[in-house]
């Protein structure tokens, strides 16, 4: 029964299904069998070892530090944006408990509609419905790599023209692993400032692009962004829960909004934590070494899957950046309906039970129900010793065979798709 006092807003949300996947997958394995985790998606490496060390020896601060975050910190973050080419001085930054709560906040400061490209990840309409806030979606299609055009989000621009609109975009994408390069930023740059649309530009997978050539929304807009970021896909610490905001300097009414309401909600991101982050975002040659090792595993590994699935005719566009592909089986869409599949969740499901292999279907984010749509997060492996092996290997090829060795679950996963696609 539902009580009649719950918020309509909250009505009938269950949790994310990122972490409704990991809970199922988690009890599957319980239950003995075995279970390939391509559904959830956190980084599977380690902290670097100087950031825990940091941690160790901070573990003993204990008062509450300002609400936007510790000066030395956001003087750090600022530090860190400068020498990847962005604008940025420690006045500009925000520290929360993750960027989730960073954007819900900046949601629920600016009364605004919602633009999100088709598909986005998971929690961005949730976090605006919850609020009572409109959410229009950019189709987006295979073709064109999922990406938004000028032409389509000045089409959703168009009426009214003069509503308040935030556009969030997420490069390199989760779910689809695609960058925007600087020629797309700056077509979209265009039509959101003739819009007079703020954009969010969510790049906590930035340093995680393939190739190391992320590209920030701010560099081509920089009025008008407001960049999120964190500790949890770069370093490794999900858990740690540390994000970073970057607004404007011409938004401080929004930026102050958004303190406030932080001293409101969660007063103050973790005083060890935001310790352990100063060393992080200062940088140093230990943590350049570890990101690149990172980006060249996961550079081998998102194209060697894209290879099984393209092999299997499955369609999917090969990745840029970060841990996620988003395969598209239309192939099959005669042979699956004869199994009784015609949805993306049908697909996942049967998958899940005939195979082991856990994915996401498409529809949580944004894809019509009926589209044969996953996402598969390419993370089911031994980060650490795969960074080991690298670095053994004294930088020696990330080949097949270092795949085969140190991935080999995720490739297996990948090779059950295709047969149990044929099957
Ligand atoms: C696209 C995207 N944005 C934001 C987040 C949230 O990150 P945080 O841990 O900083 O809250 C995630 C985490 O999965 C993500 O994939």
């Amino acid at each position: 029964m539902i009580d009649t006092t719950l918020n309509p807003h909250v009505i009938g949300r269950g949790a994310s299904p990122t972490l409704a996947i990991n809970e199922r997958t988690k009890a599957l394995a319980a239950r003995g069998r075995d279970v390939y985790r391509l559904g959830f998606g956190q980084s599977p490496f380690p902290v670097p070892a100087r950031v825990v060390e940091s941690l160790r020896a901070n573990a003993a601060a204990k008062d509450y530090d300002p609400s936007r975050g510790l000066p030395e910190l956001r003087d750090a973050v600022a530090g860190w944006f400068r020498r990847r080419g962005v604008e940025a001085h420690a006045d500009n930054v925000v520290i929360g408990p993750g960027s989730k709560e960073l954007i819900f906040l900046v949601q629920l400061a600016r009364n605004s509609e919602l633009l999100l490209p088709s598909p986005s990840w998971v929690s961005y309409a949730p976090q605006a419905g919850v609020l009572g806030l409109p959410v229009t979606w950019i189709p987006t299609d295979m073709e064109g790599r999922w990406s938004p055009t000028p032409e389509a989000l000045a089409h959703a621009c168009a009426t009214p023209p003069t509503r308040p609109r935030l556009l969030l975009l997420n490069s390199p994408s989760n779910p689809t692993g695609v960058s925007l390069r600087g020629p797309q930023l700056a077509a979209l740059a265009e039509v959101a400032r003739q819009h007079r649309v703020l954009v969010l530009s969510d790049e906590i997978y930035g340093e995680l692009d393939h190739a190391g050539a992320h590209v920030s929304m701010a560099s081509h807009y920089p009025e008008g962004t407001i960049v999120t970021g964190g500790l949890s896909k770069w370093c490794g610490a999900g858990g740690w829960r540390l994000g970073t905001a970057l607004f404007p300097p011409g938004l401080r009414w929004l930026q102050e909004a958004v303190v406030g309401l932080a001293s409101e909600t969660y007063s103050t991101a973790a005083a060890p934590i935001q310790r352990a982050a100063i060393t992080a975002y200062a940088g140093g040659d230990d943590l350049d070494l570890y990101v690149v090792r990172s980006r060249r595993i996961m550079a081998a590994l998102g194209q060697a899957v894209t290879r099984r699935l393209t092999d299997a005719r499955v369609h999917v566009a090969s990745p840029d950046g970060g841990f996620y592909l988003f395969p598209e089986f239309g192939h099959y869409r005669e042979a699956l309906a004869q199994r009784d599949i015609t949805t993306g969740s049908e697909l996942c499901e049967r998958l899940l039970e005939d195979t082991g292999v856990a994915l996401l279907p498409g529809a949580p984010f944004g894809r019509p129900v009926a589209e044969l749509s996953a996402r598969l997060s390419y993370v089911d492996f031994d980060g650490a010793a795969a960074l080991d092996a690298v670095a053994s290997s004294a930088e020696g090829p990330v080949d097949d065979a270092f795949l085969q060795r140190h991935c080999g679950r995720v490739l297996e996963g990948a090779t059950r798709i295709g047969a149990w696609l044929r099957g």
